[in-house]
């Protein structure tokens, strides 16, 4: 009998950006990234979204806590010093954020306004290539890191407007941080959740029909969760995924692949 390894991500160090309240796909990673044994930092956005965040990071026992909005300058950079000084590396990181203009989400691409999609490419999109140039320096021995997307990237999903165009140049980015990392040791993976009832999917028109038709389309016939997106990040984080990367994984119960 081999050895067995458990917990898995013991003294792994986890970035884990986008936690709004227990709803959040952040949150599901942060839980299965803890559970699995890592360390985590966990951010919020500011002080209006400090109250519903830090709770939650203290019952995780996060090792470190601060604030993020990646549309301040510097806020970034802060973070980052403040993961160097406290813990002098870091292995694993989690973009899960995403924004665009009410006005830009609900009306159609052809109406976009060209500052409603620049904000939503910044903060959706570029920011996890700012976050990655910041992360990479820290990965001395390898890392992984995460950005969630959504199958509107791929298909046509109506009412996802702006977020079609964004989310597939996010998981083009991830394809070319993968590239460029790779010689790192570094593997970069787009995570494209199906639909999940969380304070961001609020924003799109009509979200209970897209619900509806994923748990009747997906194989599997059910939702999914966020401990769901949780554990198959935890999963790719480890070793035993060593050889994944660049490439768009789908936790939606198998619904991309039909029809
Ligand atoms: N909910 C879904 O159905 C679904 C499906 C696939 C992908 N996603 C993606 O998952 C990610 C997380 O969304 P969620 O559904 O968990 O919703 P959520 O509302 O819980 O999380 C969105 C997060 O984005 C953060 N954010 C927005 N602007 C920011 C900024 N300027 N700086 C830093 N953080 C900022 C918010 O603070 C929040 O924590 C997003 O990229 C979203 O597009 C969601």
């Amino acid at each position: 009998m081999e050895q067995t390894i458990s917990p898995v991500l013991t003294g792994r160090k986890a970035a884990i950006i986008g936690i709004a309240n227990d709803q959040s796909i952040a949150y599901g990673c942060a839980r299965a990234f803890r559970m699995a044994g890592a360390d985590i930092a966990v951010t919020w956005l500011n002080e209006k979204a400090r109250p519903h965040v830090e709770p939650l990071a203290v019952a995780l026992g996060a090792t470190i806590t601060a604030p993020l909005d990646v549309s301040v300058p510097g806020e970034l950079e802060a973070l980052f010093e403040t993961i160097k000084s406290n813990w002098g590396r870091l292995d694993l990181l989690v973009h899960s954020i995403a924004f665009a203009p009410k006005d830009d989400l609900r009306g159609g691409l052809l109406s976009s306004s060209a500052d409603g999609f620049a904000k939503a490419m910044d903060i959706s999109c570029h920011s996890f290539v700012r976050m990655a140039r910041l992360a990479a320096p820290l990965m001395t021995e390898g890392g992984a890191m995460f950005a969630m997307s959504y199958n509107g990237a791929h298909k046509v999903v109506p009412n996802y407007n702006v977020m079609g165009p964004v989310k597939a140049a996010l998981e083009a980015a991830c394809r070319y941080l993968a590239y460029e990392l790779g010689p790192s040791g570094i593997r970069v993976h787009a995570i494209s959740p199906g639909p999940l009832k969380t304070r961001a999917a609020s924003g799109i028109k009509d979200f209970e029909l897209l619900l509806n038709e994923a748990a009747n389309k997906a194989p599997l016939g059910e939702l999914v969760d966020i401990m769901d997106v949780g554990w198959t990040c935890a999963y790719l984080a480890t070793p035993f995924a060593r050889r994944v990367t660049g490439g768009t994984v789908y936790i939606d119960g198998g619904a991309n692949i039909m029809g």
